[in-house]
Protein backbone atom coordinates (compact mmCIF):
# COMPACT_ATOMS: atom_id res chain seq x y z
CA UNK A 1 0.00 0.00 0.00
CA UNK A 2 1.59 3.73 -1.17
CA UNK A 3 2.13 6.02 1.93
CA UNK A 4 1.19 9.58 2.84
CA UNK A 5 3.00 11.49 4.66
CA UNK A 6 2.15 14.21 6.67
CA UNK A 7 3.39 16.71 9.37
CA UNK A 8 1.44 17.58 12.00
CA UNK A 9 -0.39 14.71 12.52
CA UNK A 10 -1.42 15.18 15.84
CA UNK A 11 -2.25 18.61 15.24
CA UNK A 12 -6.27 19.87 15.04
CA UNK A 13 -6.48 20.04 11.04
CA UNK A 14 -3.90 16.58 10.18
CA UNK A 15 -5.52 14.42 12.84
CA UNK A 16 -8.76 14.69 11.28
CA UNK A 17 -7.23 13.94 7.74
CA UNK A 18 -5.56 11.09 9.05
CA UNK A 19 -8.73 9.61 9.82
CA UNK A 20 -9.89 10.62 6.85
CA UNK A 21 -7.06 8.99 4.93
CA UNK A 22 -7.82 5.70 6.96
CA UNK A 23 -11.07 5.21 6.57
CA UNK A 24 -10.65 5.60 2.67
CA UNK A 25 -8.80 2.73 3.03
CA UNK A 26 -6.68 3.23 -0.13
CA UNK A 27 -2.89 4.72 1.88
CA UNK A 28 -0.69 4.07 4.81
CA UNK A 29 -0.27 7.34 6.76
CA UNK A 30 3.13 8.32 8.39
CA UNK A 31 3.12 11.05 10.38
CA UNK A 32 5.96 13.82 11.62
CA UNK A 33 5.15 16.30 14.57
CA UNK A 34 7.51 16.37 17.59
CA UNK A 35 3.93 17.56 19.85
CA UNK A 36 5.23 21.28 20.12
CA UNK A 37 1.54 22.43 19.94
CA UNK A 38 -0.29 19.03 19.87
CA UNK A 39 -0.91 16.02 22.11
CA UNK A 40 -0.07 12.17 21.24
CA UNK A 41 -2.80 11.23 22.51
CA UNK A 42 -3.98 12.27 19.09
CA UNK A 43 -3.01 9.09 17.97
CA UNK A 44 -5.05 7.09 20.19
CA UNK A 45 -7.70 8.84 19.25
CA UNK A 46 -6.92 8.20 15.59
CA UNK A 47 -6.88 4.76 15.80
CA UNK A 48 -10.51 5.15 18.44
CA UNK A 49 -12.30 6.58 15.68
CA UNK A 50 -10.78 4.53 12.28
CA UNK A 51 -9.30 1.22 13.77
CA UNK A 52 -5.88 1.94 12.79
CA UNK A 53 -2.56 3.40 14.54
CA UNK A 54 -0.88 5.51 12.64
CA UNK A 55 3.05 5.75 13.02
CA UNK A 56 4.22 9.11 13.87
CA UNK A 57 7.96 10.30 13.92
CA UNK A 58 8.42 12.77 17.25
CA UNK A 59 11.08 14.94 15.42
CA UNK A 60 11.92 18.61 14.71
CA UNK A 61 10.39 18.89 10.38
CA UNK A 62 13.46 21.66 10.97
CA UNK A 63 16.15 18.99 11.20
CA UNK A 64 16.45 18.02 7.38
CA UNK A 65 18.83 15.20 8.37
CA UNK A 66 16.05 13.64 10.28
CA UNK A 67 13.45 14.11 7.94
CA UNK A 68 15.80 12.29 5.02
CA UNK A 69 15.60 9.45 7.59
CA UNK A 70 11.80 9.16 7.37
CA UNK A 71 12.01 9.13 3.58
CA UNK A 72 14.37 6.64 3.82
CA UNK A 73 12.95 4.49 6.08
CA UNK A 74 9.57 4.94 3.29
CA UNK A 75 10.15 4.38 0.22
CA UNK A 76 6.73 4.14 -1.06
CA UNK A 77 5.85 7.65 0.11
CA UNK A 78 3.22 9.02 -3.02
CA UNK A 79 1.97 11.96 -1.09
CA UNK A 80 3.18 14.83 1.58
CA UNK A 81 0.66 17.08 3.00
CA UNK A 82 2.50 19.38 5.12
CA UNK A 83 0.26 21.16 7.77
CA UNK A 84 2.95 21.26 10.45
CA UNK A 85 3.25 25.10 11.53
CA UNK A 86 2.55 27.47 14.15
CA UNK A 87 -0.46 29.86 13.85
CA UNK A 88 -0.95 32.00 16.62
CA UNK A 89 -1.00 35.60 15.18
CA UNK A 90 -0.22 37.52 18.44
CA UNK A 91 2.69 34.89 19.75
CA UNK A 92 4.28 35.68 16.37
CA UNK A 93 4.48 39.31 16.60
CA UNK A 94 6.00 38.34 19.87
CA UNK A 95 8.60 36.04 18.55
CA UNK A 96 8.97 36.92 14.37
CA UNK A 97 12.13 34.09 14.33
CA UNK A 98 10.84 31.86 15.79
CA UNK A 99 8.10 31.94 13.37
CA UNK A 100 10.06 32.37 10.34
CA UNK A 101 12.63 29.59 11.05
CA UNK A 102 10.07 27.10 12.11
CA UNK A 103 7.11 27.67 9.18
CA UNK A 104 9.62 28.36 6.62
CA UNK A 105 12.83 25.71 7.12
CA UNK A 106 10.44 23.19 7.54
CA UNK A 107 8.58 23.87 4.14
CA UNK A 108 11.85 24.04 2.22
CA UNK A 109 12.59 20.44 4.02
CA UNK A 110 9.54 19.24 2.90
CA UNK A 111 10.25 20.28 -0.62
CA UNK A 112 13.63 19.01 -0.66
CA UNK A 113 12.69 15.74 0.06
CA UNK A 114 9.92 15.73 -2.42
CA UNK A 115 12.46 16.27 -4.67
CA UNK A 116 15.37 14.08 -3.71
CA UNK A 117 12.94 11.43 -2.94
CA UNK A 118 11.19 11.30 -5.76
CA UNK A 119 7.72 12.23 -4.28
CA UNK A 120 5.38 13.99 -6.98
CA UNK A 121 2.44 15.17 -4.91
CA UNK A 122 2.81 18.16 -2.25
CA UNK A 123 -0.13 19.86 -0.83
CA UNK A 124 0.53 23.24 1.64
CA UNK A 125 -1.83 24.32 4.25
CA UNK A 126 -2.22 27.85 3.63
CA UNK A 127 -4.80 30.69 4.99
CA UNK A 128 -7.10 33.37 3.91
CA UNK A 129 -4.42 35.64 5.64
CA UNK A 130 -2.63 35.98 2.35
CA UNK A 131 -5.70 38.43 1.28
CA UNK A 132 -4.45 40.71 4.34
CA UNK A 133 -6.68 43.22 4.81
CA UNK A 134 -9.28 43.07 2.40
CA UNK A 135 -11.90 46.22 0.93
CA UNK A 136 -15.54 45.42 1.47
CA UNK A 137 -15.95 46.07 -1.90
CA UNK A 138 -14.00 42.87 -3.07
CA UNK A 139 -15.20 40.01 -0.82
CA UNK A 140 -15.72 37.32 -1.56
CA UNK A 141 -12.32 36.89 -2.21
CA UNK A 142 -11.51 34.56 -4.83
CA UNK A 143 -7.93 33.05 -5.89
CA UNK A 144 -7.59 36.00 -8.33
CA UNK A 145 -7.96 38.40 -5.31
CA UNK A 146 -4.54 40.25 -4.93
CA UNK A 147 -2.62 38.99 -1.85
CA UNK A 148 -1.00 41.72 0.08
CA UNK A 149 1.12 42.44 2.49
CA UNK A 150 0.92 40.27 5.33
CA UNK A 151 -0.17 42.01 8.96
CA UNK A 152 1.63 39.38 10.39
CA UNK A 153 5.09 37.56 11.03
CA UNK A 154 2.23 34.23 10.77
CA UNK A 155 1.19 35.57 7.65
CA UNK A 156 3.85 36.52 6.09
CA UNK A 157 5.41 32.54 6.43
CA UNK A 158 2.12 31.64 4.91
CA UNK A 159 2.59 34.33 1.56
CA UNK A 160 6.16 33.20 1.53
CA UNK A 161 5.48 29.91 1.90
CA UNK A 162 3.37 30.25 -1.46
CA UNK A 163 6.00 32.13 -2.53
CA UNK A 164 8.57 29.43 -2.15
CA UNK A 165 6.48 26.48 -3.65
CA UNK A 166 5.98 28.52 -6.75
CA UNK A 167 9.50 29.08 -7.14
CA UNK A 168 10.48 25.73 -6.64
CA UNK A 169 7.77 24.38 -8.57
CA UNK A 170 8.97 26.57 -11.79
CA UNK A 171 12.40 24.93 -11.17
CA UNK A 172 11.68 21.36 -11.18
CA UNK A 173 9.52 18.83 -13.17
CA UNK A 174 9.36 16.53 -10.38
CA UNK A 175 6.59 17.56 -8.27
CA UNK A 176 3.44 19.06 -8.56
CA UNK A 177 1.74 21.30 -5.58
CA UNK A 178 -1.46 22.23 -3.93
CA UNK A 179 -1.72 25.28 -1.65
CA UNK A 180 -5.19 24.76 0.04
CA UNK A 181 -6.01 28.33 1.80
CA UNK A 182 -8.46 27.56 4.81
CA UNK A 183 -10.55 30.71 5.98
CA UNK A 184 -11.22 29.54 10.22
CA UNK A 185 -11.48 25.75 10.70
CA UNK A 186 -13.38 24.83 13.82
CA UNK A 187 -15.84 22.29 15.22
CA UNK A 188 -14.56 18.67 15.48
CA UNK A 189 -15.35 14.99 14.60
CA UNK A 190 -19.52 13.96 14.70
CA UNK A 191 -18.02 11.40 16.98
CA UNK A 192 -16.98 14.25 19.78
CA UNK A 193 -13.80 11.95 19.62
CA UNK A 194 -11.43 14.12 18.25
CA UNK A 195 -11.08 17.74 17.69
CA UNK A 196 -8.92 21.01 18.53
CA UNK A 197 -6.91 20.50 21.88
CA UNK A 198 -5.35 24.42 22.69
CA UNK A 199 -2.50 24.16 25.13
CA UNK A 200 -2.67 27.04 27.72
CA UNK A 201 -4.91 29.52 26.74
CA UNK A 202 -6.65 29.37 23.12
CA UNK A 203 -6.21 32.08 20.67
CA UNK A 204 -8.70 31.13 18.48
CA UNK A 205 -12.70 31.80 18.84
CA UNK A 206 -14.44 28.73 19.06
CA UNK A 207 -12.18 27.05 22.01
CA UNK A 208 -12.21 30.25 24.13
CA UNK A 209 -16.06 29.59 23.82
CA UNK A 210 -16.25 26.23 24.73
CA UNK A 211 -13.61 26.66 27.43
CA UNK A 212 -15.53 29.67 28.64
CA UNK A 213 -19.35 27.87 28.23
CA UNK A 214 -17.79 25.06 30.48
CA UNK A 215 -15.92 27.43 33.04
CA UNK A 216 -12.64 27.03 32.24
CA UNK A 217 -12.48 30.50 31.33
CA UNK A 218 -14.22 33.14 32.99
CA UNK A 219 -15.39 35.31 29.97
CA UNK A 220 -15.23 35.55 26.58
CA UNK A 221 -14.32 39.24 24.81
CA UNK A 222 -15.20 39.70 21.89
CA UNK A 223 -12.74 41.69 19.81
CA UNK A 224 -14.50 45.43 18.85
CA UNK A 225 -17.85 45.93 18.73
CA UNK A 226 -17.45 48.82 16.56
CA UNK A 227 -16.60 47.43 12.62
CA UNK A 228 -18.85 48.13 9.84
CA UNK A 229 -20.53 44.76 9.71
CA UNK A 230 -24.38 44.70 10.76
CA UNK A 231 -23.96 43.43 13.99
CA UNK A 232 -20.48 45.87 14.72
CA UNK A 233 -18.57 42.73 15.61
CA UNK A 234 -16.04 40.99 13.03
CA UNK A 235 -17.12 38.70 10.23
CA UNK A 236 -15.35 35.37 9.13
CA UNK A 237 -15.91 32.39 7.47
CA UNK A 238 -16.08 29.32 9.86
CA UNK A 239 -15.10 26.06 7.90
CA UNK A 240 -15.82 22.60 9.83
CA UNK A 241 -12.58 20.69 10.23
CA UNK A 242 -13.82 17.21 8.61
CA UNK A 243 -15.39 19.86 5.28
CA UNK A 244 -11.19 21.36 5.33
CA UNK A 245 -10.06 17.54 5.72
CA UNK A 246 -11.83 16.14 2.75
CA UNK A 247 -10.85 19.04 0.71
CA UNK A 248 -7.15 17.35 1.34
CA UNK A 249 -8.17 14.26 0.21
CA UNK A 250 -9.67 15.35 -2.95
CA UNK A 251 -6.79 17.34 -4.03
CA UNK A 252 -4.41 14.51 -3.57
CA UNK A 253 -6.83 13.00 -6.11
CA UNK A 254 -6.74 15.64 -8.13
CA UNK A 255 -2.74 15.91 -8.43
CA UNK A 256 -2.41 11.98 -8.75
CA UNK A 257 -5.00 11.39 -11.85
CA UNK A 258 -2.63 13.83 -13.16
CA UNK A 259 -6.65 16.45 -13.70
CA UNK A 260 -4.47 19.23 -12.52
CA UNK A 261 -4.74 22.15 -15.29
CA UNK A 262 -1.29 23.75 -13.93
CA UNK A 263 1.91 22.19 -11.97
CA UNK A 264 1.07 24.62 -9.13
CA UNK A 265 -2.55 25.53 -8.31
CA UNK A 266 -4.35 27.43 -5.20
CA UNK A 267 -7.86 26.66 -3.86
CA UNK A 268 -9.45 28.79 -1.51
CA UNK A 269 -11.47 26.75 1.42
CA UNK A 270 -14.28 28.56 3.25
CA UNK A 271 -18.18 27.98 3.66
CA UNK A 272 -19.22 31.06 1.14
CA UNK A 273 -21.18 32.58 4.48
CA UNK A 274 -19.59 35.32 6.75
CA UNK A 275 -20.74 35.08 10.17
CA UNK A 276 -19.95 37.80 12.80
CA UNK A 277 -18.75 37.14 16.31
CA UNK A 278 -22.17 37.48 18.10
CA UNK A 279 -23.59 35.47 15.61
CA UNK A 280 -20.91 32.84 16.25
CA UNK A 281 -21.85 33.32 20.00
CA UNK A 282 -25.98 32.54 19.21
CA UNK A 283 -25.43 29.63 16.90
CA UNK A 284 -22.80 28.30 20.44
CA UNK A 285 -25.68 29.12 22.35
CA UNK A 286 -28.45 27.25 20.53
CA UNK A 287 -26.52 24.47 19.85
CA UNK A 288 -25.13 24.13 22.89
CA UNK A 289 -28.24 25.23 25.35
CA UNK A 290 -25.56 26.74 27.47
CA UNK A 291 -25.70 30.81 28.37
CA UNK A 292 -22.27 32.32 27.37
CA UNK A 293 -20.77 35.05 29.74
CA UNK A 294 -19.38 37.44 27.07
CA UNK A 295 -18.92 41.06 27.41
CA UNK A 296 -17.93 43.40 23.56
CA UNK A 297 -14.38 44.96 24.37
CA UNK A 298 -11.49 47.04 22.28
CA UNK A 299 -10.45 45.29 18.87
CA UNK A 300 -7.67 43.08 18.80
CA UNK A 301 -4.46 44.54 17.09
CA UNK A 302 -3.57 43.21 14.01
CA UNK A 303 -7.37 41.88 12.67
CA UNK A 304 -9.07 42.43 10.08
CA UNK A 305 -12.80 43.83 9.88
CA UNK A 306 -14.46 41.02 8.02
CA UNK A 307 -13.27 38.11 5.42
CA UNK A 308 -15.31 35.43 2.95
CA UNK A 309 -14.63 32.97 0.79
CA UNK A 310 -16.15 32.40 -2.92
CA UNK A 311 -14.81 28.72 -2.85
CA UNK A 312 -16.23 28.19 -6.43
CA UNK A 313 -12.73 26.94 -8.02
CA UNK A 314 -12.08 24.06 -5.50
CA UNK A 315 -15.89 23.10 -5.92
CA UNK A 316 -15.41 22.72 -9.83
CA UNK A 317 -12.07 21.70 -10.05
CA UNK A 318 -12.00 19.40 -6.89
CA UNK A 319 -15.21 18.23 -6.73
CA UNK A 320 -15.66 19.68 -2.89
CA UNK A 321 -18.60 20.14 -1.44
CA UNK A 322 -19.43 21.62 2.53
CA UNK A 323 -21.37 19.38 4.19
CA UNK A 324 -22.19 21.23 7.63
CA UNK A 325 -22.77 24.34 8.29
CA UNK A 326 -22.01 26.61 11.91
CA UNK A 327 -24.51 25.22 13.66
CA UNK A 328 -23.38 21.52 13.04
CA UNK A 329 -19.38 23.27 13.35
CA UNK A 330 -20.93 24.73 17.22
CA UNK A 331 -22.73 21.43 18.14
CA UNK A 332 -19.45 19.04 17.74
CA UNK A 333 -17.31 21.72 19.07
CA UNK A 334 -19.37 21.36 22.11
CA UNK A 335 -19.61 17.45 21.96
CA UNK A 336 -15.87 17.41 21.87
CA UNK A 337 -14.91 20.16 25.09
CA UNK A 338 -17.52 17.83 27.05
CA UNK A 339 -15.41 14.91 25.97
CA UNK A 340 -12.23 16.70 27.17
CA UNK A 341 -13.67 17.55 30.33
CA UNK A 342 -14.51 14.20 31.01
CA UNK A 343 -10.82 13.13 30.79
CA UNK A 344 -9.89 15.78 32.41
CA UNK A 345 -12.22 14.50 35.60
CA UNK A 346 -11.16 11.11 35.24
CA UNK A 347 -7.57 12.25 35.35
CA UNK A 348 -8.46 14.60 38.45
CA UNK A 349 -10.00 12.05 40.52
C1 LIG B 1 -6.31 34.03 12.31
C2 LIG B 1 -5.67 34.23 10.97
C3 LIG B 1 -5.88 33.01 10.13
C4 LIG B 1 -5.33 31.82 10.84
C5 LIG B 1 -5.99 31.67 12.18
C6 LIG B 1 -5.32 30.54 12.90
C7 LIG B 1 -5.57 36.46 10.07
C8 LIG B 1 -6.31 37.55 9.42
N1 LIG B 1 -6.28 35.38 10.32
O1 LIG B 1 -7.71 33.95 12.10
O2 LIG B 1 -5.21 33.16 8.93
O3 LIG B 1 -5.51 30.66 10.08
O4 LIG B 1 -5.82 32.87 12.93
O5 LIG B 1 -5.07 30.78 14.20
O6 LIG B 1 -4.39 36.54 10.33
N2 LIG B 1 -12.35 36.68 18.62
C9 LIG B 1 -12.97 37.29 19.69
N3 LIG B 1 -12.61 36.90 20.94
C10 LIG B 1 -11.68 35.94 21.19
C11 LIG B 1 -11.06 35.30 20.08
C12 LIG B 1 -11.41 35.72 18.81
O7 LIG B 1 -13.81 38.17 19.52
O8 LIG B 1 -11.40 35.65 22.37
C13 LIG B 1 -12.74 37.10 17.27
C14 LIG B 1 -11.59 37.66 16.45
O9 LIG B 1 -11.46 39.04 16.68
C15 LIG B 1 -12.04 37.31 15.04
C16 LIG B 1 -12.82 36.02 15.20
O10 LIG B 1 -13.16 35.94 16.58
O11 LIG B 1 -12.92 38.29 14.55
C17 LIG B 1 -12.00 34.80 14.84
O12 LIG B 1 -10.77 34.86 15.52
P1 LIG B 1 -9.71 33.66 15.49
O13 LIG B 1 -10.40 32.38 15.79
O14 LIG B 1 -8.59 34.05 16.38
O15 LIG B 1 -9.23 33.57 13.99
P2 LIG B 1 -8.75 34.74 13.00
O16 LIG B 1 -8.05 35.82 13.75
O17 LIG B 1 -9.89 35.12 12.13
Amino acid sequence: MATILITGGTGYIGSHAAIQLFEQGRFNVVSIDNQLRSSIKALDRIEAISGRRMTNYSIDACDLHAVEEVFEAHPDIVGVIHFAALKAVGESVEHPLFYYRNNLESLVNMLACCEKYHVANFIFSSSCTVYGDIAVEELPVTEKTITTEAASPYGATKLMGERIIQDFIVSTDKVKAIALRYFNPVGAHESGLNGEEPIGRPNNLVPYITMTASGLLEQLTVFGGDYNTRDGSALRDYIHVTDIADAHLLALDYLMEGRNTAPYERFNLGSGNGVTVLEAIAAFEKASGVKLNYRVGDRRPGDVEQIYSDSSLAKEKLGWETKYDINDMMASAWKWQLELNKTKEKQQS
